[in-house]
């Protein structure tokens, strides 16, 4: 069969994965009824196809002796990861399962019932939160693969907590914009100013935004080591194609590195910020500074 019969154009079909669903593509709105690529939609596809090659390894691993593995897609909002790593991987696997957990109501049921409609049995949608997905029955109590590609704010950090929790062999993140930390940076400015020069790195509004986001991702990563796994941290694409494009990839190895838990309470302490941020990085009885 022709590309064009397939309904894809010739030129596009060599930017798509051998095997990939057309019909996927058009379902989810990626190619046109026409088979075209636009500007937007060729951006995603090729973040999707970018964490496609770190995801695909790790289920590889995961499924090997037979194994079933499961993944968890976190803000899933369309479930474009969701849908495409089940189309390349999980269909041909004929095992495993992938869930999706959103909290817009509407995007869980076109979800839904497009898995219906394309057969793709082995998906389930759940209309939660991150932190609500915690002690979701529907979920199973262990799950190998965490994903959360561009979930909101804090739904990053749930996320991890989730990973944590089901004893997560990978995680798979890439954070979006971040509040928590820049307002917590913002509220105690003027004491940090006067305490070190430190502070003059968020002095300035913008800067507060982006050294928060900076400083959050690594303190997520120091926590992930903390954890026992092993962290690589690169980049979803080309800067020209989203300011938000910091990939974290954990994987569980077991060995816990104390000198990170060190480094994450020393880098809470000299930000100011062991109090209201320590909680997220597992530290609940965290002392004030003396
Ligand atoms: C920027 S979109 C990214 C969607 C998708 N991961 C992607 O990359 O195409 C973020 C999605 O996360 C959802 N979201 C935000 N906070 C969430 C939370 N705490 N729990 C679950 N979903 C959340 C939003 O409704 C939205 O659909």
């Amino acid at each position: 069969m022709t590309a064009k019969e397939r309904g894809a154009d010739a030129a596009v079909m060599q930017e798509l994965r051998p095997g990939q669903s057309i019909e996927l593509l058009q379902e989810l709105h990626i190619l046109t009824r026409e088979g075209k690529l636009n500007q937007d939609s060729r951006r995603k596809l090729k973040q999707v196809y970018h964490l496609f090659n770190f995801i695909e390894p790790l289920l590889q691993d995961f499924s090997a002796e037979g194994r079933s593995p499961t993944l968890a897609d976190h803000g899933a909002g369309k479930s474009y990861l969701g849908f495409i790593l089940y189309d390349l991987y999980f269909k041909a696997l004929g095992r495993g399962h992938i869930y999706g957990i959103e909290t817009r109501a509407e995007l869980v049921e076109r979800s839904r019932l497009l898995a219906a409609r394309l057969g793709f049995g082995r998906m389930s949608f759940l209309n939660l939160s991150v932190a609500e997905s915690m002690d979701a029955a529907e979920l199973p109590a262990q799950i190998d693969v965490i994903t959360a590609l561009h979930a909101c704010d804090t739904a990053t950090d749930d996320a991890i907590a989730f990973g944590l929790q089901k004893q997560a062999r990978a995680m798979v993140l890439v954070p979006c914009c971040q509040a928590e930390m820049a307002a917590c940076l913002r509220r105690d400015k003027a004491l940090q100013l006067g305490r070190t020069p430190l502070a003059e790195l968020w002095r300035h509004p913008l800067h507060t935004r982006e050294l928060g986001s900076q400083v959050t991702n690594v303190l997520r990563c120091l926590y992930l080591e903390a954890k026992g796994y092993q962290v690589t941290v690169t980049e979803l694409v080309g800067w020209e194609h989203s300011m938000k494009n910091e990939l974290i990839i954990a994987r569980y190895t077991g060995q816990k590195k104390r000198s990170a838990a060190e480094r994450l309470v020393a880098l809470l302490r000299e930000f100011g910020l062991e109090q209201s941020m320590g909680p997220r990085f597992g530290l609940g009885t965290a002392q004030p500074e003396k």
